[in-house]
């Protein structure tokens, strides 16, 4: 007797009676974990084969559809196949899931997505770490010399200053990585700072077809930038004297862990006949083999700035199964929460395995104000360089469009969007809301503008993302943008001038969270408090691809070594960073220990001292923030940490997960009654429906002094009651554990979500949880 456990996502409503090779997609099909015999890796791939043979009609059908048999960490493959032949596959009982593969997932920066409806996603980006007092720490992890971070993104720049190996430790021999050689990339390029580079390509080619050399180069390196980037914040070199384009952000560039090695895996692609500033994607199944090779590699950290604009449930999304895999093997996974806020419940990357980042301020800034007409000055921000010698007419963009633009976007400089008549010779006001920023850039410049004010919407407040654009330029926050256009309703013949941007150095108050990181709650398990943490993601400096352009506009012929840009991918990259240091100073942390100090330590005030705000000036919330904006540098010292293993996570899927996820590993057995997912010791707390008292039990390990006495407090939620049993607890030694029951109890009905916090407290650490409570 079988029980099919499987997962198979699809309606099989009609399947074709003759299924023809148009029918074919690729499908992916996850096994679950490898047995504990250890079995040949030839092994691995003549049994994948097999299955897929079993629902083939010739092996040499077999042959062709087989796209990579996934066999070190992960267990499974993807193949092209019908939908039938995909249902038939689901019923064999070593089939755990069967997915359609999609290009959903995209680098978190570069592509234009829609925001609230209403505006598009990215910036630019610098890679300077503030750490804030990060020489110590620095230097007592020796700068994460023995730590190797995987990057999994569109590639690497071999040739930065920022991947020099100058002076550093030979290729440890447990490295299992390869240099893999192809266009312009050969083994040469590896070096002792990028031990590892491989591309996954499969999946893409067989969407798109072979990839054009003109787009995109069919070896590990980077066309595109953003690989570059996030590699070089993680673990870029400290070069001096780098500043983007003509001065901007000059100072020091390098990554968070500046002597960690590097392993790159590029998974991510140019979309063929797309604007290069619109994107970029990154198939299922390229992932899939990306992250099983660099697990079997032998990374310690996973940077992935990568995630879908909509939250994917567990069993269909392969950042997060790959994860599991990943803790098993205690390998960090750390992820991009997204850039689709400020709407709620758009977090991606939400497993609890994961550490998921939203993306905050710096407290840089790149003044760049405008004169107007009437002696009034607004203050911009910009990093372009140009100067403007004298004032010009200034209009809103709204009032010049050629007949026939929609009602709703005349204000947004689309394409082909503005008349060349009422445009030549004069300064244009465009405002956010739908298309790239360097669009509308270009837009104007194309039209004969001379120069380009880019107005906030309300969405976007007070977040201003610099980029690169061709012509003078600056950026105004919501309101400054309503100034402009009341200034330009105000009189007949509206003046302005723009100046180029300067750096501005100890901005304040920083840091506040970007408007276009993805929000809380967590849709696929709301009782898990995500984003997790939140870190610099607005105008981060840092290496850039020498093929790509700042602004990757077609008309723009620049090359650069570094640029400013922006999105969750660069906060994530920062998180990386952070824990290869935390790694390197505590080799035996588990992922969820390094996790819960970054998150226990996080700071929630800025730097006037005042609650972190959200684009708008608002009190910025744990759906936003998570426990706040990281310090690395405290996080080496929490206290008390709480820890969970792989057996935790998997006894949470019990819970969580459909059936299927359960068969992830044969071994491990399901209790009878599961318990709440509330019960994963989670350094943070979620409860999306709270109707009744709830119990919730955690366990803190103290890793601090060896004799010491916590105390708890809280500030509960509004209408909610907090208390812990017991509430000291007293600590005779380290690595001593010591469990707590938390009671939740509700006082009156609220129907939205209230935050607060818990803290345990011994006068010299502060182990802080955020709450996030629904009272029903
Ligand atoms: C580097 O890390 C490896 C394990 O990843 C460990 O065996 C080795 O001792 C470490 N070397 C140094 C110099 O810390
Ligand atoms: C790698 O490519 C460079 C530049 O094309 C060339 O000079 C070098 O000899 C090559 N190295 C190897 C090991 O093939
Ligand atoms: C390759 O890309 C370039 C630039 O996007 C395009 O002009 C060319 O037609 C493409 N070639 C093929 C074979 O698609
Ligand atoms: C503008 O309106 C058109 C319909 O008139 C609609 O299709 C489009 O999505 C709207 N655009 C925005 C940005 O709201
Ligand atoms: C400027 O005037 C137009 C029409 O007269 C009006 O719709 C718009 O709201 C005004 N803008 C501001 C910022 O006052
Ligand atoms: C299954 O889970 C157990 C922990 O419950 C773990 O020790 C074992 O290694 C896992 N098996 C496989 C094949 O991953
Ligand atoms: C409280 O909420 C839970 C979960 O939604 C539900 O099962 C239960 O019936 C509710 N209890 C009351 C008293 O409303």
């Amino acid at each position: 007797m079988k029980i099919t456990l499987s997962c198979f996502f699809l309606l099989l409503i009609l399947v074709p009676l003759l299924a023809s090779s148009f029918d074919k997609k690729v499908y992916i099909v996850y096994l679950g974990q490898h047995g504990n015999g250890k079995k040949a890796l030839h092994e691995i791939e003549t049994t994948h084969f097999s299955y897929l043979h079993s629902v083939k009609e010739s092996e040499q059908d077999a042959q062709s559809s087989l796209l990579y048999s996934y066999k070190h960490s992960i267990n499974g493959f993807a193949a092209k196949l019908t939908p039938h032949e995909a249902s038939k596959l689901s019923e064999l009982k070593e089939v755990i899931i069967v997915f359609p593969s999609h290009g959903k997932y995209s680098v978190q920066t570069t592509r234009s997505w829609e925001f609230v409806g209403l505006d598009e996603g990215d910036g630019h980006s610098w890679a300077e770490l503030k750490f804030g007092g990060g020489e110590d720490l620095l230097s007592r992890a020796e700068y994460g010399r023995n730590i190797t971070i995987g990057v999994m993104d569109s590639g690497v720049w071999p040739g930065s200053p920022s991947f020099s190996d100058r002076g550093m430790d030979p290729i440890p021999n447990s490295w299992k990585g390869i240099c893999q050689e192809g266009v312009a990339f050969n083994s040469s390029n590896c070096n002792k700072k990028i031990i590892g580079a491989r591309y996954y390509v499969k999946g893409f080619e067989a969407e798109y077809g072979p990839v054009n050399a003109t787009e995109d180069f069919l070896s590990p390196r980077d066309m595109d930038g953003h690989g570059t980037h996030t590699a070089s914040t993680a673990a870029g070199r400290q070069v001096s004297d780098v500043a983007a384009f003509g001065g901007f952000a000059k100072g020091t560039a390098s990554g968070g862990a500046p002597l960690a090695r590097l392993a790159i895996y590029k998974a991510c692609w140019a979309i063929p006949n797309q604007p290069k500033a619109d994107g970029n994607t990154c198939f299922a199944e390229d992932m899939l083999a990306a992250l099983d090779d660099a697990i079997a590699d032998g990374v310690d950290i996973l940077s992935v700035s990568i995630g879908t604009d909509e939250p994917l449930r567990f069993e269909n999304d392969v950042i997060g199964l790959a994860a599991l895999e990943a803790s098993k093997r205690n390998i960090l996974v750390v992820c991009s929460a997204g850039n689709s806020g400020p709407t709620p419940g758009t977090l991606s990357n939400p497993a609890p395995w994961i550490i998921t980042v939203g993306a905050s301020s710096l407290d840089r800034a790149f003044f760049a104000p405008v004169k107007l007409g009437n002696g009034l000055k607004i203050i911009g921000q910009s990093v372009t360089p140009y100067k403007m010698k004298k004032m010009y007419p200034l209009v809103y963009a709204g009032d010049v469009v050629v007949p026939g633009v929609a009602q709703n976007v005349t204000g947004q400089c689309l394409p082909g969007s503005l008349d060349p008549n009422k445009v030549k010779g004069k300064i244009v006001v465009c405002t956010r809301g739908v298309g790239l920023r360097v669009g509308k850039g270009s837009e104007v410049k194309r039209a004969g503008g001379v120069g380009f004010v880019l107005a906030n919407s309300k969405a976007n407040g007070n977040e201003i993302s610099c980029d690169a654009h061709l012509l003078p330029a600056t950026t105004l926050t919501y309101d400054s943008g309503i100034k402009i256009l009341e200034y330009i309703n105000s009189t007949e013949k509206p003046m302005a001038k723009i100046s180029p941007g300067r750096t501005i150095l100890n901005y304040k108050p920083a840091p506040f969270m970007a408007g276009f990181t993805s929000r809380g709650p967590n849709v696929v398990d709301p009782n898990i408090l995500k984003p997790d943490i939140t870190a610099p993601g607005l105008n981060i400096l840092a290496a850039w691809s020498e093929a790509s352009s700042p602004s990757k506009l077609p008309e723009d012929h620049r090359s650069v070594k570094y640029n400013i840009y922006s999105g969750t991918s660069m906060s994530c990259p920062h998180v990386s960073g952070a824990a290869a240091l935390l790694k390197a100073i505590h080799p035996d942390w588990s992922v969820a220990a390094i996790k819960s100090a970054l998150m226990t330590t996080a700071a929630t005030t800025n730097s006037l001292g005042k609650p972190i705000t959200d684009a708008n000036g608002n009190d910025a919330t744990p759906f936003e923030f998570g426990s706040g904006h990281f310090r690395p540098t405290k996080a080496v010292d929490p206290g008390l940490v709480y820890d969970a293993t792989y057996n935790d996570y998997l006894l949470y899927l019990c819970t969580v997960g459909p059936t299927c996820l359960i068969e992830l590993n044969s071994t491990f057995k399901c209790p009878a009654n599961p318990p709440s997912t509330l019960s994963l010791n989670y350094p943070s707390l979620a409860i999306p429906n709270l109707n009744t008292t709830v119990t919730i039990t955690r366990t803190v390990t103290n890793i601090g002094r060896p004799k010491s006495t916590y105390f708890f407090s809280a500030k509960p939620p509004l209408g909610v009651l907090v208390k812990a049993t017991p509430s000291v607890l007293q600590f005779k030694r380290i690595g001593e554990k010591l469990s707590f029951i938390i009671t939740v109890s509700p006082t009156t009905k609220k129907s939205e979500y209230g935050f607060g916090w818990y803290s345990w407290d011994d006068g010299y650490y502060h182990v802080r949880s955020p709450m996030a409570v629904y009272v029903h």
